[in-house]
């Protein structure tokens, strides 16, 4: 691993065109190719760890549920009734008591595992056979504790995707913690501009002073710089330290890590729904969902060891506001973007070597579309785009 910016390369790439923040159809492909076959994140597995806790997850006009069943097993399915398709759950986590799910509609009723166990009045309708009918399966998969899904078709297994990082995190031991704060923020900005946001810190300086103080913007290890996990290490400039509002720890270092991870935060990007924010005594996630072209529903967590959070006296406040001011800036300057581009006249700039992950992270993308044979997707700005 090579410190510092000087490894940084661009390759002479430019942004991406205008439309592919605010064209609807530019959403709709990625709707109906992306994000049917990438793995999406869901949430932690430990918020789902008791038989019949039940969450859902919305992608436009698809959407998931996950529920833990007696034998202990978290599935997925499609979030709708067998019958005449009514949506079954609404977006809050709860525990299904009964151990059943009930539509609401004409009361059908699956069991944990997805069987339709009680259908009224549909015995004896002709060629009518319960065991045909339960819940649409879709994938899951947990990795270091975090469960993702797919709502459609995808080549690549959970494993796969993560390879790049296998073993990286395990001295953390993520699959532990707990979320000990969530925050959800809507931000009128593409989805992309939040991804091309969080992979430099070349803004930094300018956006976020205190950040900058904790991790100065150069001296950071970009590791992964192509496929869909794209990032690396910033050291802290302070040992000991992590980011929060006044640079120390709130809670003692996780698992066993040591050497350099315990003055270092990493950070990662999983295309096309997560970032990744490794610190030394908290994990922090942002799981994104596109709702329109020019607006992103961002979910926050927070997690932390369980011993931390029950420790007396505990309080992830400074870690939590920390991020919560920098993101506020972070969404502000994308809304800001979200602007700019929108203009007939903009025409896509040259990215700094600094920005050389934006580039990696455009790159990715554009062959993402166009390996599902996207009619929307362009050839990129970029002198060698396709490396
Ligand atoms: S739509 Fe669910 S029972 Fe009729
Ligand atoms: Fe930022």
């Amino acid at each position: 691993m090579t410190r510092g910016a000087s490894r940084r390369d661009s390759r002479g790439a430019r942004g991406l065109e205008g439309r592919y923040f605010t064209s609807e159809r530019v959403l709709e492909a990625e709707r109906t190719t992306l994000f049917r076959s990438c793995w999406l994140y869901a949430g932690p597995a430990r918020s789902l760890r008791r038989p019949g806790d039940i969450t859902t997850l919305d992608h436009g006009a698809e959407s998931a549920l996950l529920i833990r069943g007696e034998d202990g097993v978290l599935r997925g399915f499609h979030n709708h009734c067998r019958h005449r398709g009514a949506r079954l759950c609404d977006e809050d986590a709860r525990s299904l008591e009964s151990g059943r799910l009930r539509c609401p509609y004409h009361a059908w009723t699956y069991d944990l595992a997805g069987a339709l166990i009680g259908a009224p009045n549909m015995t004896g309708v002709r060629g009518f056979d319960a065991a045909e009918w339960g819940l649409v399966p879709l994938d899951l998969g947990v990795w270091d504790g975090l469960v993702f899904l797919r709502f459609g078709d995808g080549a690549e297994s959970l494993e796969e995707l993560f390879a790049p990082l296998a073993g990286r995190f395990t001295a953390w031991r993520i699959p532990e913690l707990e979320v000990a704060r969530e925050t959800t923020y809507d931000v009128r900005a593409n989805w992309k501009l939040v991804f091309q946001n969080y992979s430099e810190c070349y803004h930094c300086p300018a956006l976020h002073p205190a950040l900058n103080r904790l991790t100065p913007y150069r001296d950071s290890e970009n590791d992964l710089e192509k496929g869909p996990i794209l990032g690396g290490p910033m050291r802290l400039a302070r040992a000991g330290g992590t980011m929060s509002a006044d640079g120390r720890r709130v809670a003692p270092p996780l698992g066993d890590i040591s050497g350099d991870d315990l003055d270092r935060v990493h950070y990662f990007t999983i295309f096309p729904s997560l970032f990744l924010s490794v610190h030394p005594d908290y994990v922090l996630l942002h799981g994104l969902t596109p709702l329109a072209p020019d607006r992103t529903l961002i979910r926050c967590q927070w997690l932390f060891h369980p011993d931390a959070i029950a420790a007396p006296g505990f309080d992830p406040a400074p870690a939590v506001d920390f991020w919560d001011l920098t993101n506020r800036q972070d969404w502000e300057i994308c809304q800001r973007t979200q602007r700019g581009v929108a203009s007939a006249a903009f025409s896509p700039g040259p990215y700094a070597d600094l920005e050389s992950v934006v580039a990696a992270f455009d790159r990715n993308y554009l062959a993402a579309m166009r390996r599902v044979d996207d009619p929307t997707a362009d050839p990129p700005h970029s002198r060698e785009a396709d490396r």
